[in-house]
């Protein structure tokens, strides 16, 4: 059993299917070369934490850990570097529960197979986003593009997807932290399908159209429109009420000159909502439009590795 280990995970960005997720209909989700790396050891007495979040959030990780574990770890030093923006619809939060289960079930002797570490890092994940739907787990666990669903709380399917589409460049754009937690989001939206079920689960069979649709582009069984599969997903999303009112002033910027964009992941509902993945059938346009509102933009690198022993 190592005493010491350096486990990383990958962040993730949602293509289409957040909250519907949630319910039972299908996402596609891609991993992205944003990674949270820990370094976790058994040998120093003190525990020191760096620099994610507080000691409080890593300290009540481990406890929960320990108990499913059912192994006596000791005293561990963790130390957490990552690159995963917090709070942005990118998964931190899942990532560092798939890195620090796996780099445990490791310490311990015990499976740290995919299937076990994604099992351990969603009982942590339920700790602090209540009601998940699994997919940020399973893919900072399995790298790559899943299309994932969660058919009951334990039980949930996926398949990786081959992109054989040469894709355009698609960018990220970070509107800010939310002041709404993922929890609250998936809240809100479970409480507008408790009021109005037969609207919003109209809602959520769009959604699903649109990702099965983004599933065939990108699989090149279909020819659609990317943009508009985009477009429409983020419509149906601000019906869900988790797009805030200045980031969709800025969506509907960047669509009056011919660009598209949604939110990814949770979103945020009052003032900013994390990412916003965009696309442009004519990149230097955005890149234009970007610099000259001093917009800083990202490329998304799709599929990236999943949680990875680090040498
Ligand atoms: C968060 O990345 C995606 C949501 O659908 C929540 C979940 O699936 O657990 C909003």
């Amino acid at each position: 059993m190592p005493s010491q280990i350096t486990v990383s995970a990958p962040g993730k960005i949602i293509i289409s299917g957040e909250h519907a997720v949630v319910h039972g209909y299908p996402a596609l989700v891609t991993a992205v070369d944003k990674r949270i790396k820990l370094y976790v050891s058994t040998l120093t007495k003190s525990f020191s934490v760096d620099p994610l979040s507080s000691k409080k959030f890593v300290r009540e990780s481990i406890t929960t850990l320990r108990n499913y574990i059912n192994s006596p770890f000791g005293k561990l030093n963790i130390v957490i570097n990552s690159d995963i923006p917090i709070g942005r619809g990118m998964g931190s939060s899942a990532a560092y529960a798939v890195a620090i289960s796996k780099a445990l079930l490791l310490m311990s002797g015990k499976n740290s197979g995919s299937e076990n570490t994604s099992k351990l890092a969603y009982e942590l994940e339920k700790k602090y986003h209540g009601n998940p739907s699994g997919v940020d787990i399973s893919i900072s666990t399995m790298g790559g593009v899943l299309w994932f669903r969660k058919e009951t709380e334990d039980f949930k399917i996926f398949s990786r997807v081959d992109i054989k589409q040469r894709l355009p460049e698609l960018f990220l754009y970070d509107t800010g932290k939310p002041e709404e937690t993922t929890k609250e989001t998936v809240g809100h939206v479970s409480e507008l399908l408790k009021k109005s079920p037969s609207k919003i689960d109209k809602v959520f069979r769009e959604i699903e159209k649109v990702s099965r649709g983004l599933l065939e582009y990108i699989t090149r069984q279909k020819n659609y429109d990317l943009g508009s599969l985009l477009q429409t997903n983020e419509r149906l999303l601000e019906e869900l009420g988790v797009v805030s009112p200045s980031t969709k002033l800025l969506i509907r910027s960047i669509e009056n000159m011919g660009g598209v964009a949604k939110i990814t992941g949770g979103g945020g509902l009052k003032k900013a909502s994390g990412m916003i993945l965009i696309y442009h059938p004519v990149r230097d346009k955005l890149v234009n439009f970007a610099e000259k509102r001093k917009l800083r933009l990202n490329v998304v690198k799709f599929g990236a590795k999943g949680v990875t022993i680090e040498k």
